[in-house]
């Protein structure tokens, strides 16, 4: 063992849903023994009927040939610039076609222009999670970000990182955070000491919320935002997986504000998790200390370059295919929209969703003084509710009861609590105890395996819910 002492170096603690895959090979061994099902509603996995690789390997390889022909090569000897840029070290912004194809893109689909020199490459969602948090975390200042209760637990996470990083957070209603708390908590904070740089959140199928953001609400905040002098962090990975009638989605921050806004995209749910692309872009502009203006995404820039040096030009070469289709005449042209690209994926999950709230509807719709669930307009999950207002035994959703919905059921169901950040808890120790958070994005099998799994998983768990509040016998 090295001898090393670190003081200040504290373990952390290992959010429920680490814990709940690394207990799953274990638990499932034990439902398997004892004649059970495992019924997944618990990871927010892309589903893997949408991410198998290959159809996407084949374009890709078609793409790159296609750049091939595009630079006059036809010597197979003379290796093509695409390929030796894919395995260079580049800046750290990375290829600007890659950048450009999505500016124009994404720019078309959210109905502004983007400016391709202030997308700063990132590992996925996760690393501008990272990024934006490294950039205001600076020894010597006591920094307080906002966010909701309950938030995404790889944000609670991050700033678990940083000792003298804390979470204010805002309790939500069925819009949003509320507007007057999230106000009151920035000054609380600031009373006490803290720099308050941003407020994070999920707007677009809430992680782990389960539900889109009103319009009104959006609205709301961003003026609160505006007043207060503080940026909108939007993590946006369940923009395209939306549920929503197209004139009845809200706007992303990105588009009401991007002078507000640090957005961030991945290309995990719309492409692959594997690869690890994603942007963060934004066009605020910082007050540093002598007063002089920067750009947020210079500041970007050059903290992802020591942090970073440069994300994989292949795999944002790749993601640059992605963006790309067939074309008889030109042999490749840029696509008009990312909406057909994610159809590809909503078929599967909107199928799931239907069959989780029809069999919901069916067989709880009458006992709505025992449960309550989110409708999701996107994102994957749903958060489902004991009311435990009086009617039937009060049901808490901690570590004995996640266990036994496995044990006794085959069902993989994650508690809320554990995204509550600790502020919350501390307010209402009672916070996410009533709460479930079920996905319904993954399962093992596909095509009409897949529906009847799902179907046969949401009809388990409706029969254990019942059983839980003493409505019916288990055996049910
Ligand atoms: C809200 C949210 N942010 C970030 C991520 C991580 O995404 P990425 O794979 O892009 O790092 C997820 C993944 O589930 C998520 O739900």
């Amino acid at each position: 063992m090295a001898n090393l002492v670190a003081p200040k170096v504290q373990k952390q603690a290992v959010s429920v849903t680490r814990k709940m895959s690394a207990s799953l090979p274990g638990l499932r061994e034990i439902a398997a023994q004892r004649g059970l099902k495992v019924h997944h509603l618990g990871a927010g996995y892309p589903h893997p009927e949408v991410t198998d690789p290959r159809g996407f390997l084949r374009h890709q390889e078609a793409y790159f040939e296609f750049l091939r022909e595009r630079e006059g090569l036809n010597d197979p000897d003379v290796l093509p610039e695409y390929l030796r840029e894919a395995y260079s070290y580049t800046d750290t912004l990375g290829p600007v076609s890659a950048r450009q194809t999505f500016a124009n893109v994404y720019g078309k689909d959210w109905g502004f222009q983007l400016d391709a020199e202030k997308l700063i490459p990132t590992v996925g969602a996760s690393g501008g999670i990272n990024l934006i948090c490294s950039m205001f975390e600076h020894p010597g200042q006591q920094v307080a970000y906002i966010t909701d209760a309950p938030t995404y637990a790889g944000f609670t996470a991050r700033v678990a990182l940083c000792q003298h990083a804390t979470i204010f957070s805002v309790d939500m209603d069925g819009e949003g955070p509320l507007p007057d708390t999230m106000r009151a908590q920035i000054r609380a904070a600031r009373e006490q000491g803290y720099f308050v740089p941003f407020y994070y959140t999920v707007p677009d199928g809430h992680n782990p919320g389960g539900f889109s953001f009103s319009q009104a609400r959006r609205e709301a905040i961003l003026e609160v935002a505006r007043e207060e002098g503080i940026l909108i962090v939007e993590d946006a990975p369940y923009l395209y997986i939306n549920f929503a009638d197209p004139a009845q989605r809200a706007k992303p921050f990105l588009s009401m504000a991007p002078d507000q806004t640090v957005h961030l995209f991945t290309g995990s749910k719309i492409g692959f998790p594997g690869p690890r692309v994603g942007f963060l872009y934004s066009e605020a502009e910082l007050e540093i200390t002598d007063g002089q203006k920067v750009s947020l995404s210079e500041l970007a820039l050059v903290e992802s370059s020591s942090e970073l040096l440069f994300h994989s030009p292949g795999a944002l070469r790749g993601f640059e295919a992605l963006l790309h289709e067939r074309d008889e005449a030109e042999g490749f042209v840029e696509r008009q929209s990312i909406w057909p690209l994610a159809e590809e994926k909503l078929v599967v999950y909107r199928e799931n969703r239907e069959i989780l709230l029809e069999v919901f509807a069916r067989e709880l719709g009458a006992y709505t003084e025992y449960f309550s669930w989110t409708i999701p307009e996107g994102g994957f999950f749903t958060v489902f509710t004991f009311l435990n207002s009086g009617a039937g035994k009060p049901v808490q959703t901690n570590d004995a009861m996640i266990e036994n919905m496995v044990m006794e059921h085959g069902l993989v169901v994650i508690p809320m609590y554990d995204f509550y950040p600790k502020d919350a808890r501390q307010r209402d120790p009672g916070a996410g105890m009533n709460q479930l958070r079920l996905s319904f994005c993954f399962s093992e099998s596909a095509g009409q395996q897949r529906r009847d799994d799902m179907r046969e998983a949401v009809e388990a768990f409706c029969v254990a819910a019942k059983a839980l509040v003493g409505l019916v016998g288990v055996s049910e």
